[in-house]
């Protein structure tokens, strides 16, 4: 069965271009991004790889460790990384998981034969620091994702986490958040010095409260 939202980011082992990993153990106590591709020396691929790893001080930034798989053995992840570092001018320093046996893949249900014979398409996880799966994302491979989005729903995520709050469509850093349902109307004060405006019952807008 597919994965949901709630449920235990399934654990595993892999080989990567880093080294051996334990998913679980690799993640630690921080969020974790877990994003698939088709298959090495791809165009798009080869652009979302790039992209990522021109912004991983944006990741690190949020305490969250990213890793790509792609059902290619390790020698074709090595001498592809090569050409991402050379056509995409960035540096590549994310692991990345070999999977030919789609054992990953599999288990994280990336294989979608109807649309793609044998290869993942673009899935996204995110992963709480709880090992809950926070998002999941699916991409047809002629799509190539908005790694900023990403980011975008990581700090939506980590808002909700440490600060009740939600964010409103469209929202982007910086802009008002919505206090959620959860938190009383008699506990605002305290728990969000910097105001609020309450255009129904319901919804409750507030300063972004970690700016
Ligand atoms: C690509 O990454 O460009 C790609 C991969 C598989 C199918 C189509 C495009």
């Amino acid at each position: 069965m597919a994965l949901r939202l709630g449920d235990e980011a399934p654990n595993f082992t892999a080989e990567t271009t880093a080294g051996p990993i334990n998913f679980h153990e690799w993640l630690g106590n921080g969020w974790g991004v877990l994003f698939s591709h088709p298959k090495d020396f791809t165009p798009v691929c080869t652009t979302e790889l790039g992209a990522v790893a021109r912004i991983a001080d944006a990741f690190q930034a949020r305490n969250v460790k990213v890793l790509a798989i792609s059902v290619d053995p390790l020698d074709s992840h090595k001498g592809w990384v090569n050409d991402i570092n050379e056509t995409q001018q960035c540096t590549v320093g994310y692991p990345i998981i070999a999977d030919p046996e789609r054992k990953v893949a599999t288990l994280y249900d990336m294989i979608h034969p109807n649309a793609l014979d044998n290869m993942t398409v673009r899935s996204v996880f995110i992963i709480g620091p709880d090992k809950k799966i926070k998002l999941t994302l699916t991409y047809p491979a002629s799509t190539g994702r908005n790694f900023d989005e990403i980011l975008r729903v990581v700090d939506s995520l980590q808002l909700t986490a440490n600060h009740q709050v939600a964010t409103p469509a469209n929202w982007k850093d910086g802009e008002d958040c919505i206090i959620v349902p959860a938190v009383k109307d008699e506990e605002i004060p305290s728990k969000f010095p910097k105001g609020h405006r309450a255009v129904k019952s319901y919804l409750r807008y507030t300063p972004q409260p970690n700016k």
